[in-house]
């Protein structure tokens, strides 16, 4: 029997504005990187040097993203998303401040990660406010799972490490629980001292929305053991 894929997004249209569209429409190829069959990325040729590898998993509308890429130029960043109203207005972005350290791809992060990218050759991974599934018949959707983390330790340089922020205390609580029982990483969670040589995180939309409702944030840092 064929199981249906758990995916942790569904895909919902949402409101477009005429200016994301026209991103789409018009910008998609020129800033964005297509994935094929079983093709491995080549970042090298993608950005045309040789850099640092940072990828975001759901850049959501894109704000923090651009503000690393520009806080960060001599980082190459990718970012990952499927909600189309985000990568318009990211493109936009790009291609106003006339980024050429970031591109994005539209396609599910986990088959990108687990299919198009080559073991050991990622810097940093940062996942800023996953959809947090509140609902337990629901958790099975939650992005970090066991079988993801398996994906995430075989891509990861040895010195790279997994930045994960998240305003739901139980999704919190269970990545950390996992990290525990993983072999595969050491983590921090909001420590005051915090020895990880870390990118800074700008503020995200979410996050903003999270600390409305009176949410907490919770900041962990993952490295390979
Ligand atoms: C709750 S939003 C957070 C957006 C942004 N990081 C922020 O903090 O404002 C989570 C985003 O992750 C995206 N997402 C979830 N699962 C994904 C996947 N497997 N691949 C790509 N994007 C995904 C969703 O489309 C959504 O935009």
């Amino acid at each position: 029997m064929q199981h249906r894929k758990i995916r942790s997004f569904v895909r919902r249209e949402g409101r477009i504005t005429k200016s994301q569209q026209a991103a789409l429409d018009k910008l998609l190829p020129l800033y964005s990187i297509e994935v094929k069959n079983e093709e491995k990325l080549d970042f090298g040729a993608l950005f045309e040097r040789d850099a640092k590898i940072a990828i975001e998993i759901g850049f959501g509308m894109g704000d923090s993203l651009i503000k690393m890429a520009q806080n960060y130029p001599d980082i190459n960043f990718i970012g990952i998303e499927v909600h189309r109203p985000g990568i318009g207005a990211i493109l936009n972005n790009i291609h106003a401040h006339k980024l050429s350290n970031l591109k994005i791809i539209t396609h599910d992060a986990v088959e990108v990660l687990r299919n198009h990218i080559e073991h050991q050759s990622i810097d940093y991974l940062q996942i800023f406010f996953p959809d947090p599934w509140p609902k337990k018949k629901h958790h099975k959707r939650r992005l970090i799972n066991n079988e993801f983390l398996a994906i995430v330790k075989d891509i990861l340089k040895p010195t790279g490490y997994l930045h994960i922020a998240t305003d739901w205390e139980n999704y919190a609580e269970s990545i950390l629980e996992l990290m525990q029982d993983s072999s595969h990483f050491q983590c921090q969670s909001n420590s005051a001292e915090l020895d990880y040589e870390i990118l800074c995180r700008p503020n995200t939309k979410f996050e903003r929305r999270g600390l409305n409702l009176g949410h907490g944030v919770w900041d962990i840092l993952c490295r390979c053991k």
